[in-house]
C-alpha cells in the first residue's frame, strides 16, 4: 500500500513517529510531509530529533513542495493519514484550501474518492471545531480523535498511542502486531 502521513502542528506530534513505524511494519509505502507548525511543536514537545521521524519515512517532503508526485490525483495512493492534526489543518481540509502540500495532499485523495483519516487534537472543542469535523466526516474523511482507552489495559503512554495508531490503521484494514482489542468478558 502508499499511504499519505501529514503531520500538523497540533499537540502530540510525536505520535506520528509511532504510525509511521507500524506502516513500515506493515509494508506500507510512506509519502511524509511536515507543517512548520509540527516542526515547532516537535521541538518542543519531544527531544527526539525530528530526523528519526524523517527517517521512518519512505518519502519525505517540504510543504511547500507544491511539484510532488502527492500534489497530483495521477499519483495513485492509498490514501492519507493526518496525525495529529491540528484544528487549522482540519479546517483547511474541511473547505478545499490547499494552502500548502499537506492540505493539496489531502484536497487531491478527498476528490479521487481515496481514504483520508484524520486525528484531530484540540481541548476543549469549540463549535467552528465541531463544525469543521462534521464538515470533514461529511465530505468522506474519517474522524479518529487520540482519546484516551481504558478497556484494554492500555496503561502507558506508549500503550494509548499505539491503541490510537491502532484504531487508525484499522480505517485501512491494517491490525498492527501490539493493538489490544477488546476482548470481550469471559462467561464463569
Ligand atoms: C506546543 C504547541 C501545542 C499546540 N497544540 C495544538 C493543538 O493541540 N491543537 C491545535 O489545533 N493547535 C495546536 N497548536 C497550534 C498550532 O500549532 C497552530 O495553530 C499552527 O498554526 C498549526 O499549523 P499547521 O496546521 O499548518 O501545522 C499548538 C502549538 C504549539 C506550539
Amino acid at each position: 500500500m502508499r499511504i499519505i502521513v501529514g503531520v500538523s502542528g497540533a499537540s502530540g506530534v510525536e505520535m506520528s513517529l509511532s504510525l509511521l513505524r507500524a506502516l513500515r511494519n506493515a509494508n506500507c509505502e510512506t509519502y511524509l510531509v511536515v507543517t512548520e507548525g509540527a516542526r515547532l511543536t516537535w521541538s518542543l514537545e519531544t527531544d527526539i530529533p525530528i530526523e528519526e521521524l524523517y527517517n521512518a519515512a519512505d518519502h519525505v517532503y517540504a510543504e511547500s513542495d507544491y511539484a510532488a508526485v502527492i500534489a497530483s490525483g495521477s499519483f495513485v495512493t492509498d490514501g492519507m493519514i493526518v496525525m495529529p492534526c491540528s484544528m487549522k489543518t482540519l479546517a483547511g481540509i474541511a473547505n478545499g484550501f490547499a494552502e500548502n502540500l499537506l492540505l493539496r495532499a489531502a484536497d487531491v485523495c478527498l476528490k479521487e474518492n481515496r481514504r483520508v483519516v484524520l486525528v484531530p487534537r484540540e481541548i476543549p472543542l469549540g463549535r467552528v471545531h465541531l463544525r469543521n469535523m462534521l464538515s470533514a466526516c461529511e465530505l468522506g474523511c474519517a474522524i479518529v480523535p487520540p482519546m484516551l482507552t481504558f478497556y484494554n489495559g492500555a496503561d502507558s503512554l506508549q500503550s494509548q498511542i499505539d491503541t490510537v495508531v491502532g484504531k487508525v490503521l484499522m480505517q485501512f484494514n491494517i491490525i498492527p502486531d501490539n493493538f489490544k482489542p477488546w476482548r470481550g468478558v469471559e462467561e464463569n
